[in-house]
C-alpha cells in the first residue's frame, strides 16, 4: 500500500513532475509563447490587414489565409490566452482588434467551421471581457451555423461537396468528425438566450456521430457521407486521413475534444464514456509513440490500410508526427481528468503533462525568432491533399498554449 502523501501526488498526477517546477515549466512556454507572438503580431504588420497567420511556406517564412477558411480564430484566439495569462492590457488590445475583424463570419453558412472560427475568437473575449456586443455575434454566429442542420440526417453538413479518394464520385452531404468541436457554439447560443433548439441540433449532431462516426472499439473515421432522402449513410471514408478504415490522429483528437465538451454541456453519460473509450483507444495505441505525440495516422503505411487512387498518402512513407492532435488530445485530457474516477483522471493527467513536455521540448518547440514565430514544429495539415506536411500550424499552438493554461489553473 502506498504512503497516503504518495498516493495524493499519484492522484494528482504528478509523479514524475513536481508542482513548483512545474509552475516554471508552465511559465517558461507561455512566456516563449508570448515572444513568438510578438514577433507575428510584427510580422503581420507587412501583411493584408485581413490575412490571418496559418503555417509557413517552404522557405519557413509565414502564410496566411482569409476570413473564409476555417482556421482564422486561431490567432486571436491565442492573442486571448496571452491577456488571459499576463492580465496585460496591450495584449487585450490586439486580440481585440484581431477579433474584431471577424465580425462578418456572424453570417457567414458556406462551411460548418463556425465554431473554430467564432467561438476560439469572439468566444474567449465575451468571456474574458463580459462585452455584450460580442455575445451577439456569437449568437448571430450560431443561427447561421444551424441552417446547416437538416433533421433528416440529423447532423451538420459539413462540406457542401466532397469528392471522393477513389474517383470521381462526389457526396453532398458530408460529415466530418471534427464537426463535433463546433456544437460548442451552440451549446453557448443556447445557454445565453434560453432558445432549446441550438441545443436540441448540437445534441441530435452529436448522438448521430457517437452512432455513425465512431467504431465498436472507439477509434473513428473522419466522413460520413447521407443520404438526405432517409439519412442513410452513404459511405464511410477519409479525406485527411491515410486510408477510410484508418484513423487519422487529428480526428481522434477532435472527437477526444469534442465528445469531453458535449458531455461537460449534458452531463449525459453517453457521451462520457464515448469521449473515454476515445481517450483509452489513443492512449494505449501500440502505434502511439513514446513521447506521445502520434503519428499524422494510426495506421499510416500499415498493412491492410490502402489510400484512394486520388490520394498522396499514396507517395508518402515517411510517419510524420503531426504536434497539432498531440496538442489537441492534451488538452481534452485535463478537461476529461475532472469528470473520471481517481485512477482514470491520475492516468489522464500524466498522459496530459507527458505531451506537453514532448511538445515544449527542443523535438517540438521552435527556437525563439524561427518557424515564422510559430511555437511548435512538426503538425500536418493534409497528407492526402499533399498540402502542409512537417510543418508549423497555428492551431497546433492554440491548442498548445490551451492545454499549458488548463494545467497552470489545475495547479493552482
Ligand atoms: N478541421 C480541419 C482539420 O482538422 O484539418
Amino acid at each position: 500500500m502506498m504512503k497516503p502523501l504518495l498516493c495524493l501526488v499519484v492522484a494528482a498526477g504528478l509523479t514524475a513532475y513536481g508542482t513548483f517546477g512545474e509552475k516554471d515549466f508552465i511559465s517558461s512556454n507561455t512566456g516563449f509563447a508570448q515572444r513568438q507572438l510578438k514577433h507575428m503580431l510584427k510580422e503581420t504588420e507587412s501583411r493584408d490587414s485581413l490575412a490571418f497567420p496559418r503555417t509557413t511556406d517552404k522557405a519557413g517564412k509565414m502564410t496566411t489565409t482569409s476570413m473564409y477558411d476555417w482556421t482564422p480564430g486561431f490567432f486571436p484566439g491565442s492573442l486571448w490566452l496571452a491577456y488571459e495569462q499576463t492580465k496585460d492590457p496591450a495584449w487585450e488590445q490586439q486580440a481585440i482588434r484581431w477579433t474584431e475583424k471577424l465580425a462578418p463570419l456572424q453570417h457567414f453558412t458556406q462551411h460548418h467551421d463556425l465554431g473554430f472560427m467564432l467561438y476560439c475568437s469572439y468566444g474567449n473575449a465575451y468571456r474574458l471581457t463580459g462585452n455584450k456586443a460580442y455575445r451577439d455575434i456569437l449568437i448571430q454566429g450560431a443561427r447561421s451555423l444551424s441552417t446547416r442542420y437538416n433533421p433528416v440526417t440529423r447532423s451538420i453538413k459539413s462540406w457542401n461537396v466532397f469528392k471522393s479518394w477513389h474517383g470521381e464520385q462526389q457526396y453532398r452531404y458530408p460529415v466530418i468528425i471534427d464537426n463535433l468541436m463546433n456544437l460548442e457554439l451552440l451549446f453557448f447560443a443556447s445557454k445565453e438566450t434560453g432558445d432549446t433548439s441550438f441545443r436540441h441540433i448540437a445534441v441530435s449532431h452529436a448522438e448521430t456521430a457517437m452512432h455513425k462516426q465512431i467504431r465498436p472499439d472507439y477509434s473513428s473515421y473522419h466522413v460520413v457521407c447521407y443520404d438526405t432522402t432517409d439519412g442513410k449513410v452513404l459511405a464511410r471514408e477519409t479525406a485527411q486521413g491515410y486510408a477510410d478504415n484508418s484513423t487519422w490522429s487529428r480526428g481522434q483528437a477532435w472527437g477526444i475534444y469534442g465528445f469531453t465538451m458535449i458531455y461537460r454541456e449534458t452531463k449525459d453519460p453517453r457521451f462520457l464514456k464515448t469521449a473515454v473509450g476515445m481517450a483509452d483507444w489513443y492512449l494505449n495505441n501500440k502505434n502511439l509513440p513514446k513521447d506521445k505525440v502520434p503519428y499524422w495516422d494510426f495506421n499510416a503505411v500499415e498493412k491492410g490500410y490502402m489510400p484512394g487512387i486520388r490520394s498522396n498518402a499514396l507517395n508518402v512513407k515517411t510517419k510524420h508526427r503531426d504536434a497539432s492532435a498531440a496538442a489537441i488530445v492534451a488538452s481534452a485530457l485535463f478537461e476529461l481528468s475532472g469528470y473520471v474516477g481517481a485512477r482514470k483522471a491520475a492516468q489522464y493527467r500524466q498522459a496530459a503533462i507527458a505531451t506537453l513536455h514532448s511538445l515544449g521540448s527542443p523535438a517540438y518547440r521552435a527556437q525563439e525568432g524561427a518557424n515564422g514565430n510559430f511555437v511548435l514544429m512538426h503538425s500536418v495539415g493534409s497528407i492526402p491533399h499533399n498540402n502542409e506536411i512537417d510543418v508549423p500550424l497555428v492551431y497546433a499552438d492554440y491548442y498548445f498554449m490551451e492545454a499549458l493554461q488548463r494545467y497552470r489553473v489545475s495547479l493552482n
